[in-house]
């Protein structure tokens, strides 16, 4: 007590954007265009689920979106949110959403040369029970006079120029990257109103013993799945199970602590469960660019797979470096 500092050079998301803009001579600007909307999207988000149960927002909205799922009323306003917010950057020429069954296409700008996808509120089923959710969301680079069609989206995640997401739990987190540079996170600071950059250059442990995945579905599993996650409990010192249900808050935990996270593709989701481009692509590029690895169930590099529509799935296995080799391992046993 009495030796703490005060942070008088607090680094916001605004000014850790306008820097690295400027370091960066060949840059647009085009890029902190949109992120500043986007920034303020998951503010608003942040602020809705924080009031959910206040104002009426908590159950369903009575519709489905193309993968299926039951969209909650959060995911219907979020994913307005998220597409007002795109709109409005004059950046964005398309955008793809968990909660949009095609791409759509933004006329106004014909100068726009970004395409965003997003997974506007990522484990929306825990929303009721007030366990974290997240907002997940990758970046391409469209080619000069992109006519933005959906061909411009069926790409593999290396072709991202930047992907992250944020995280509502205890308190809201974002966590982003841009393609082969650091992981930065940052902590929403309620009373600034901006996100704080609280952890500089995120490194995941290289190992650590905590999986996480939903076993409820292990009757579907194959093989190798089966065995791997049998050895983890059967370690001379078993590993810690943690599944929360929502992959950007097992994401986050897993990248803070280490371990793995895992949803296999299975006999019964021959594809998986989660979304490659909104899901999948985005976190793959985080954990590889905190020095992680994220595979899919055919052990292929998962920022390397091309989607064959916007809403294909995969499995996926990502986490701390030695935690996925194990799974690799495994599977190359099997051949
Ligand atoms: P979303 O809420 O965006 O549709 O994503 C749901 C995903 C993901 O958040 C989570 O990891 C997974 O579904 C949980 O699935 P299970 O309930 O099958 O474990
Ligand atoms: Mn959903
Ligand atoms: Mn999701
Ligand atoms: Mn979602």
């Amino acid at each position: 007590v009495g030796s703490e500092r005060i942070n008088t050079d607090i680094v916001t998301l605004t000014r850790y954007l306008n820097e690295e803009q400027t370091k960066h001579k060949e840059a647009t600007g085009d890029f902190t265009y949109f992120s500043h909307p986007q920034q303020d999207d998951q503010t608003s988000i942040a602020y809705y689920i924080r009031r959910a149960s206040l104002i009426n927002l908590g159950g369903l909205a009575g519709s489905s979106n193309v993968t299926g799922d039951d969209q909650k009323k959060l995911d219907v306003i979020g994913n307005d949110v998220f597409i007002a917010a795109m709109r409005s950057s004059g950046r964005v020429r398309v955008l793809v959403s968990e909660e949009e069954e095609e791409a759509l296409v933004f006329d106004e700008y014909p100068e726009a040369r970004y395409a965003v996808m997003c997974d506007p509120i990522d484990g929306s089923s825990n929303l009721d029970a007030g366990v974290s959710v997240g907002t997940i969301f990758g970046v391409f680079k469209l080619p000069i006079g992109a006519k933005g069609t959906k061909e411009d989206l069926l790409k593999p995640g290396t072709e991202l120029v930047a992907a992250g997401f944020t995280m509502y739990g205890a308190s809201a987190q974002l966590v982003m990257t841009m393609r082969g540079g650091a992981v930065n996170g940052f902590t929403m600071d309620n009373a600034l109103g901006e996100f704080i950059l609280t952890h500089p250059d995120m490194r995941i442990p290289k190992k650590r013993a905590i999986y996480s995945c939903n076993e409820g579905n292990s009757k579907y599993w194959e093989e190798p799945v089966l065995e791997w996650v049998n050895s983890l409990k059967q370690a001379e010192k078993p590993y810690s199970a943690r599944y929360i249900g929502s992959m950007v808050a097992d994401a986050y935990r897993t990248l803070l602590y280490g371990g793995i996270f895992a949803y296999p593709a299975d006999k019964k989701s021959t594809k998986g469960k989660l979304r490659i481009l909104y899901e999948c692509a985005p976190m793959a590029m985080v954990f590889e660019n905190a020095g992680g690895q994220a595979v899919n169930s055919k052990m292929q590099r998962m920022i390397e797979v091309v989607p064959e529509h916007i809403h294909d799935r995969s499995g996926i296995f990502m986490g701390s470096y030695d935690e996925v080799q194990k799974v690799i391992d495994i599977h190359k046993k099997h051949g």
